[in-house]
């Protein structure tokens, strides 16, 4: 994808690091950053996945597997990364969803195990290897701060993430920090739901969203390059929703 002819090259001989890059939003970004003249590293569990992502993505583009879950993992790759100029975190699971008073605790703990856990560990460990005026993109979710019934536990572990985005701003100046929160977007993440009742819930969704659809990857891959590209943003929490998380005045 290219973002603008205006800003082709915009990351010529520069490094992007997709942590969560095999799937999804993460691949948007990077072939994002890619057609803008990066060299990316995506990263991922699944080889198979992640070979089949950097054949899609082209261009100056490296699979590296790793569980972001894994410290250890995490500590091998920033060692042998060399200086990286953006990092954008995208990793995730699945855990954490559900009504309060059903909410199994364990679940959620699994939950931040699972995203909250490993973007902070990548975030802490990557500040050695990246460039001093760099960028860092989290990817949260807008259920942060939607009040979605059965969302709670997604709030928390997405808000505790969206949280430290402004004092890591002022602390690690001159690296940029931020954070792109998607609403729902049509990713494999929801392969997990059966395909009927996923179309139903995309239409349902659509049908309240101000712009009649629900996300699309590519949608928050403009976002996380714009950030990265904008080197006089830093401390946002940038919404990308269709105006799904507007209020509505009820
Ligand atoms: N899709 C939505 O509706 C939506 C809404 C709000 C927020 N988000 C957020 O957007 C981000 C991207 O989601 P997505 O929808 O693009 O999901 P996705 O299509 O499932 O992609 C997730 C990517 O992260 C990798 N990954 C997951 N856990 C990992 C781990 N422990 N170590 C290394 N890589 C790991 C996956 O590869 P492997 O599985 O092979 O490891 C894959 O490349 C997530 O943070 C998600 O919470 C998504």
């Amino acid at each position: 994808m290219s973002v603008s002819s205006s800003t082709a090259s915009v990351f010529a001989g520069q490094r992007v690091v997709v942590m969560g890059g095999s799937s999804g939003i993460g691949e948007a970004a990077a072939t994002a950053f890619v057609a803008d003249g990066a060299e990316v590293v995506v990263t991922g569990r699944n080889q198979d996945r992640l070979d089949a992502a950097v054949a899609r993505i082209g261009g100056k583009t490296v699979g590296h597997r790793m569980d972001a879950a894994d410290q250890g993992a995490i500590d091998t790759f920033f060692a042998q990364s060399g200086t990286i100029d953006h990092l954008v975190v995208g990793v995730t699971g699945a855990a954490g969803a559900g009504p309060f008073a059903q909410l199994d605790l364990k679940d959620l703990a699994v939950g931040f195990d699972a995203k909250f856990w490993p973007q902070v560990r990548i975030v802490q460990t990557a500040l050695p290897h990246l460039r001093q005026d760099g960028s860092v993109t989290l990817i949260t979710a807008s259920s942060a701060r939607a009040a979605f019934p059965g969302t709670a536990g997604l709030a928390a572990l997405n808000g505790a993430l969206e949280a430290m985005v402004p004092p890591l701003a002022v602390e690690l100046a001159p690296l940029r920090i931020n954070a792109v929160s998607p609403g729902v977007i049509d990713t494999p993440w929801w392969d997990r739901v059966p395909a009927e009742q996923r179309q139903a819930l995309f239409d349902g969704l659509a049908a309240t969203t101000p712009v009649g659809r629900v996300g699309r990857p590519e949608d928050v891959a403009r976002a996380v390059h714009m950030l990265a590209a904008n080197g006089f943003i830093t401390g946002v929490v940038l919404d990308c929703t269709g105006g799904a998380n507007l209020a509505t005045g009820r």
